[in-house]
């Protein structure tokens, strides 16, 4: 019998998720869950991650309570699934710690969301969001997981998983098993709505261009109508000339499962306006969705109960994971 797979994946909680986190990576959970019935998800919410940034703390306990249930709420089953807060299994920052010891600073350096945030961010960037790669591959290997479902912004990060994974196993004998990535055909990477040259994010300089998944539903369409195009008048997939209508029409594709060729066809002739009302109405359709079982969860005892018994069983697997490690490194 082929062994049991582990698929792994982790939202960090600085903020709502937006709509580039659910259609890049959070809606697609529930349907792998569904390809892979016999093989086992570990998801949590990335709340050490959180504060590589600064965080309010009262925000910051919401923020991890919303993560939890919007898992649930774009998808994903209680069913072969441990759901479980970062925080909460020690081990993923022990292991943090002795991959640190072997991963070297010229490889962090390169990694670009670093740079970008060090860009963006004038003072104060901390140590740990310079080691924040680290941290992730940690998440990752201490559960030996095998497909990792992610967005394109976080593939580096992946890359570097795989490097650390292979020099420990060179180095102290098979330990971990080499992660691979799994990214969407469409929409591994949305744009902001007012620069479609940046990616979606919660940190956008322009509120207007990123659509958050609890925000009022009046107001998400008033953000697509207001998303930048251009003035050629035409529903076409062109990235180059016609970023803002690209990133609109990729949004609509994987919402609709519409190719771009079938979008383009639909909308011949017409103009922008139609095509932004029907994806105002689409977006809307699935977020509020996305909303009710949100409000459905977010304070229910059922929520309360999965994340406990996901702690157990997140911490049972990294425990002897751990000390595998541990024995390997000399440590025990
Ligand atoms: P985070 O919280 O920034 O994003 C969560 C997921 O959403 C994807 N994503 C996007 N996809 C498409 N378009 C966008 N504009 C967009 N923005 C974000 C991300 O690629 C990600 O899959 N470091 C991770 C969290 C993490 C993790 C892990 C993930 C921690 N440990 C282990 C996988 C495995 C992060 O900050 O994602």
């Amino acid at each position: 019998m082929e062994k049991r797979k582990i698929i792994l994946s982790g939202v960090k909680p600085t903020g709502t998720p937006t709509l580039g986190n659910y259609i890049g990576a959070m809606k697609n959970f529930g349907k792998l869950q569904e390809q892979h019935k016999d093989d086992l998800f570990v998801f949590f919410v990335a709340d050490l991650h959180a504060l590589t940034t600064p965080q309010d703390p009262k925000e910051l306990r919401k923020d991890i309570k919303d993560v939890a249930a919007l898992y649930l709420a774009c998808g994903l089953k209680e069913e072969n699934l441990i759901l479980f807060l970062q925080s909460e299994v020690v081990e993923h920052v022990q292991l943090s710690l002795i991959l640190e010891g072997m991963t070297y600073m010229g490889e962090l350096e390169r990694m670009t969301q670093y740079k970008d945030k060090k860009q963006k961010q004038v003072e104060g960037i901390s140590s740990a969001l310079f080691t924040y790669p680290v941290l992730m591959a940690a998440d990752i290997l201490l559960y030996d997981a095998d497909l990792i479902p992610i967005g394109d912004d976080q593939v580096q990060h992946l890359e570097i998983t795989r490097v650390i994974a292979n020099r420990f196993n060179n180095r102290f004998g098979e330990t971990f098993t080499v992660p691979e990535g799994i990214t969407v055909k469409t929409g591994a990477r949305i744009k902001d709505l007012q620069d479609p040259s940046i990616k979606m994010s919660k940190s956008a300089p322009n509120q207007k261009g990123c659509i958050y998944l609890l925000e009022p539903i009046n107001s998400i369409k008033k953000k697509i109508m207001s998303a930048v195009t251009d003035n050629l008048g035409q529903v076409k997939y062109n990235e180059k000339k016609q970023p803002g209508i690209a990133n609109l029409m990729t949004i609509y594709s994987s919402l609709t499962n519409l190719s771009f060729k079938e979008i383009e066809k639909k909308y011949l002739g017409k103009g922008y306006g139609e095509f932004k009302k029907d994806l105002a109405e689409i977006v809307a359709k699935e977020i509020e969705g996305v909303q009710k079982k949100y409000n459905e969860l977010i304070n229910s005892e059922y929520l309360k109960n999965l994340l406990e018994k996901g702690k157990i069983e997140a911490s049972k697997l990294a425990s002897k994971k751990i000390n595998k490690v541990y024995k390997k490194v000399g440590l025990k």
